[in-house]
């Protein structure tokens, strides 16, 4: 049997677009007046940023929802968290911004007074040395958090015009606590559930050297598509209200 494939081929010119109306004022030119100007019209945009911008492919954030994470797979251990939910992000506020206008790098410093993700988690495998095998519902709550998320724009160029390539770091961040509330956890071991909760709660800062750099990474990957996604279809021209390195005005 012959399996005729037919492939529809729609060519599509792609034109740089602006930036979403509600940036359009909200730029700042690259200059010594930027760290205030982004300070101030960043923190503006957050919240406009949060309710998401269908036409740029900017999910909206309050709450950002995953559907799917494999925390961990070894070979001991399999752990997977579904139908996530990341609360707090729209209320994220910029502290600080450095700027590095050789290297394009941007290192932004973020303060989140409650990012809570919470969803199902399903557990097989060993802890320590105690075998569990689990599923139910999850949450941890990430206390009064600094987050720092330090990028460089690299310049590409697409149908002769110029676009950012923004390439982040791994996200660096300090937090005063976390707090897990992990249900079902042995079963129904209610009590044995609660004591591994609270040895989990007196010993955050040891679970995150294991846990916080994904946890990191689910959250750093919500915002930096954001700039993905800008950077993909708004040319460096749109960007920045004037740009002393790169001067693409015509
Ligand atoms: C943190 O945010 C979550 C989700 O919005 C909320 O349920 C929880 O009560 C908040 N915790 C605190 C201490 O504010
Ligand atoms: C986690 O997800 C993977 C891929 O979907 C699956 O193979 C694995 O069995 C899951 N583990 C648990 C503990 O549910």
């Amino acid at each position: 049997m012959r399996i005729i494939v037919i492939l529809t081929v729609s060519v599509v010119t792609t034109l740089g677009k602006q930036l979403p109306k509600f940036m359009q004022d909200l730029r700042c030119p690259l200059t010594h007046d930027f760290k205030p100007c982004f300070i101030e019209k960043g923190n503006a945009a957050i919240p406009f940023l949060a309710k998401g911008v269908p036409e740029y492919n900017i999910p909206k954030m309050d709450p950002a929802e995953i559907k799917h994470v494999q925390l961990v797979s070894t070979p001991l251990l399999s752990l997977n968290l579904t139908g996530l939910k990341i609360f707090g992000l729209e209320k994220l506020k910029i502290v600080d911004i450095e700027v590095d206008l050789k290297r394009r790098m941007f290192r932004t410093t973020l303060s989140g007074a409650n990012i809570t993700v919470a969803g199902k988690y399903s557990v097989n495998g060993q802890i320590l040395v105690l075998p569990i095998k689990s599923k139910g519902h999850f949450s941890v709550y990430l206390k009064n958090g600094i987050y720092i998320a330090t990028k460089i724009d690299y310049i590409v160029e697409r149908n002769g015009e110029k676009y950012y390539n923004p390439v982040f770091d791994p996200m660096d961040y300090h937090l005063e606590k976390v707090v897990f509330d992990i249900e079902n956890l042995f079963g129904g071991n209610k009590e044995l559930g609660a004591s591994v909760n609270e040895f989990l709660n007196n010993n955050w800062d040891i679970l995150m050297i294991e846990f916080g750099p994904e946890i990191a990474k689910i959250i750093s990957k919500i915002i930096t598509d954001i700039f993905d996604n800008l950077a993909a279809v708004v040319p460096v021209k749109y960007v920045f209200l004037d740009d002393p390195v790169f001067k693409f005005r015509k």
